[in-house]
């Protein structure tokens, strides 16, 4: 058995190829940004060709810089943003446009016209989800509807649907050349389209949206081998043997296994998942049932799921859109020069509010201002929201929930960054841990790839190799904390109904 498992991590702002050890270490990776194109307030687009070719260079910069081959790589994982939908012609492989990504809003006239006199949880019972722009079907129905020629070609059988991990996997397997359609049951639950109950595609809800079912992926499980890389590429017949949207893998990176085992990622936005094991619970608080991961033949297993849209992209906001800063690194310096925001509030509603409000008619807002704050408060303010943000996550897991989170592990790009996770542990009034790999987002469709192929034995292995690496403990008197909380919300219920 080689010794190692390639990751493909497909994300919102770039792409990564990492490769993993036995004991879950990172040995090498490459990384490569893509363009983000905002043709109109509201609409976020990807090209899904730069994707592909950026996919294929970062894989081989993994290998180089390991000095490593295919013959050293046991199987390839894959994990993705997910909800970002791409719709490809099946001969000659060109998108029919760009991919229309998960936070873009253009489809909430879709959603309304679906929703109309019957509310935005139609499909709740079913899919786990309310009717929002967010879902990769109702940007599958914009396309259709919008693309010239797309819905006649689409019935001829001629135009794929896909989110990204079917879009990577097509292209891996051969393209036109034999390409696998597929896609594993975690981004389908994203989809609206499937029925978290059967984990197939529901035939009512394709009728309803006038989605032809022949475009859609075959939905498989996290952890099988899909197929094997085409001949032409570097890593030519390893196996393709897991996939795990990109929130479902840190969970599982994660080794969040069991009922009540939790994770907060924090990416470009920040999504925690709690573990409800076999049962599929129907929130009541503005959460999201959907699945965790299903391996092979196994029974699946569900999780709640808190989805913030904005985090780690309010700084790259301030930096691009602003200019107050001129990296991410220099973001937090300046956030930490200041002891608090100076009394400014920052909700970052750019895609409207997702959980737990589903406001889509929101709007961003900065309040609180005075001559003193500085932005230096802005910066802090802008970090600081990501806290409450997940702070208020939380409370409707516990809501939701009969027992309370008792510490909160976390991962993604941000927990690097200190001051926010002393600041998340002071909101929240529960210690925030980080382990040993905070990559656990590659690591999580490492261990799903890895799993299937039988480098690695089993779960247990897995959760052997979870380890603490740190852990920040509240700080805040309560009365402080709760005060925060309550400016918060003031400044959230400012940012409704915006959108006339
Ligand atoms: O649902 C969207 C999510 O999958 C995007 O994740 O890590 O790119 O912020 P990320």
């Amino acid at each position: 058995m080689p010794g190692y498992v390639l990751a493909i991590d497909q994300g919102t702002t770039s792409s990564r190829a990492i490769i993993f050890d036995r004991s879950g270490s990172i040995v090498s990776s490459g990384q490569k940004e893509h363009r983000q194109i905002l043709p109109k307030a509201g609409w976020v687009e990807h090209d899904a060709v730069e994707i592909w070719d950026n996919v294929r260079e970062v894989v081989g910069t993994a290998l180089s810089r390991a000095s490593l081959t295919r013959h050293d790589i046991a199987a390839v994982g894959l994990t993705n943003q997910r909800e970002t939908t791409v719709v490809w012609s099946r001969s000659t492989g060109q998108p029919v446009g760009n991919a229309i990504v998960w936070q873009d809003v253009r489809t909430q006239a879709i959603c309304d016209e679906l929703s109309a006199g019957v509310g935005p949880d139609r499909f709740k019972e079913a899919t786990g989800l309310p009717l929002t722009p967010y879902f990769a079907g109702t940007k599958l129905r914009w396309i259709l509807d919008n693309v010239p020629g797309a819905r006649e070609q689409a019935e001829a059988g001629e135009l794929l649907f896909g989110t990204m991990d079917s879009w990577v996997v097509w292209n891996l397997t051969g393209g036109t050349d034999g390409g696998r359609h597929v896609t594993d049951v975690t981004n389908a639950s994203r989809t609206l389209l499937m029925d978290l109950r059967t984990l197939e595609w529901s035939p009512e809800i394709l009728a309803a949206f006038d989605i032809p079912a022949g475009m859609l992926p075959v939905i498989r499980s996290s952890s099988e081998t899909y197929g094997t890389v085409h001949g032409s590429q570097l890593l030519r017949e390893v196996p393709i043997a897991g996939i795990l949207g990109d929130q479902q893998a840190a969970a599982f990176g994660q080794a969040a296994f069991g009922p009540g085992d939790a994770k907060n990622t924090y990416g470009t936005g920040c999504f925690v998942l709690v573990n409800t094991g076999d049962r599929i619970v129907s929130s009541a608080n503005g959460l999201l049932a959907t699945v965790a991961y299903r391996l092979g033949e196994q029974a699946p297993s569900y999780a709640l799921e808190g989805s913030i849209a904005v985090a780690g992209s309010l700084v790259h906001w301030l930096r691009d859109n602003l200019g107050i800063v001129s990296s991410a690194a220099e973001a937090e310096e300046l956030a930490g020069s200041v002891p608090d925001s100076g009394g400014a509030y920052f909700v970052p509603a750019f895609s409207g509010l997702f959980a737990p409000y589903w406001r889509p008619d929101a709007r961003g807002a900065l309040v609180g201002l005075t001559r003193f704050v500085t932005k230096a408060h802005i910066a802090r303010a802008a970090l600081e929201a990501t806290a409450f943000q997940t702070r208020e996550v939380l409370d409707a897991v516990n809501a939701d929930s009969e027992v309370p989170l008792k510490e909160l592990r976390v991962d993604g790009g941000m927990v690097a960054n200190d001051a926010l996770m002393q600041f998340q542990a002071d909101i929240l009034g529960v210690p925030v841990v980080r382990p040993r790999i905070a990559e656990t987002t590659a690591l999580g469709a490492a261990y799903a790839a890895g799993l299937a192929v039988g480098f690695w034995t089993g779960q247990e292995e897995l959760a052997a190799n979870w380890a603490e690496g740190r852990r920040w403990e509240p700080a805040l008197p309560g009365p402080e904390r709760d005060r925060r909380m309550r400016l918060w919300k003031k400044a959230v219920a400012r940012t409704f109904d915006w959108v006339d």
